[in-house]
């Protein structure tokens, strides 16, 4: 094995359960090191590395599947139509997508004809992903999609049934952080209807409780009398 060979880990480990690799001082040194990283083949087929967009101050993190084509193509995640929507339904609840949150990705490179990343292209990633959450140290974490639930909690399947729930992290990085895991934007997408019940609705009220989780954290703390 080489320097350039992704690690041969178990697949499908919470994030924090194995992590080997660089450690970045700061979220620059660690988008150059990510900009060298050879870890996996996604690397082969790279315009550009895709590590993030947003506030590094911000309070929430967006982790989403993967570059797309657009990604791709301006180094930026979620800049296509996904990544529109992801916008708009963020600034529904009075949430700015590049002031009030920092965007990233479970892999920054982006996989051929958009399939999803495997588990050991998420295993090769999670060094960067894990420091952008040291880094950036967001009180409340999404998890948009089944690749960011699979990628940050380990848990293969059951996006619909787990949207919305709250779950609170145990283990560094996540301990003490929020985390929800929601609908992928690109499956809103292929689901546009916005009836009671439809994935949208789920999506727009599950973002509401995530501005009330903001609002609730960023209350000033009560004098204790
Ligand atoms: N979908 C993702 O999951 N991430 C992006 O950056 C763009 C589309």
């Amino acid at each position: 094995m080489t320097a350039m060979d992704p690690p041969s880990l178990p697949l499908q480990l919470p994030l924090g359960e194995a992590s080997p690799g660089p450690i970045a001082a700061d979220l620059g040194q660690l988008g150059d090191d990510c900009r060298r990283c050879r870890r996996c083949g996604l690397a082969d087929g790279r315009t550009h590395v895709v590590v993030s967009r947003g506030n590094p101050a911000a309070r929430l993190m967006v982790i989403g599947e993967g570059p797309g084509a657009q990604e791709d193509a301006t180094g930026q995640p979620f800049v296509g139509r996904a990544g529109q929507l992801l916008d708009q339904m963020l600034a529904s609840v009075a949430i700015d997508s590049n002031r009030d949150a920092y965007i990233c990705n479970v892999v920054k490179c982006r996989p051929p004809g958009n399939r999803k990343p495997t588990a050991l292209e998420i295993e090769a990633c999670r060094p960067w992903l894990e420091q952008q959450i040291r880094l950036v140290d967001p009180a409340v974490i999404l998890l948009a999609g089944a690749s960011a639930l699979e990628g940050v909690l380990g848990i293969k399947g059951g996006i619909t049934r787990l949207r919305g729930q709250w779950r609170r992290g145990e283990r560094e990085p996540l301990a003490g952080r929020w985390l929800m895991p929601i609908l992928h934007p690109s499956y809103l997408l292929r689901n546009p209807s916005r009836q009671q019940g439809s994935p949208k609705w789920l999506t727009w009220h599950d973002l509401q409780d995530v501005r009330r989780r903001l609002d609730q954290l960023e209350e000033p703390r009560q004098p204790v009398s």
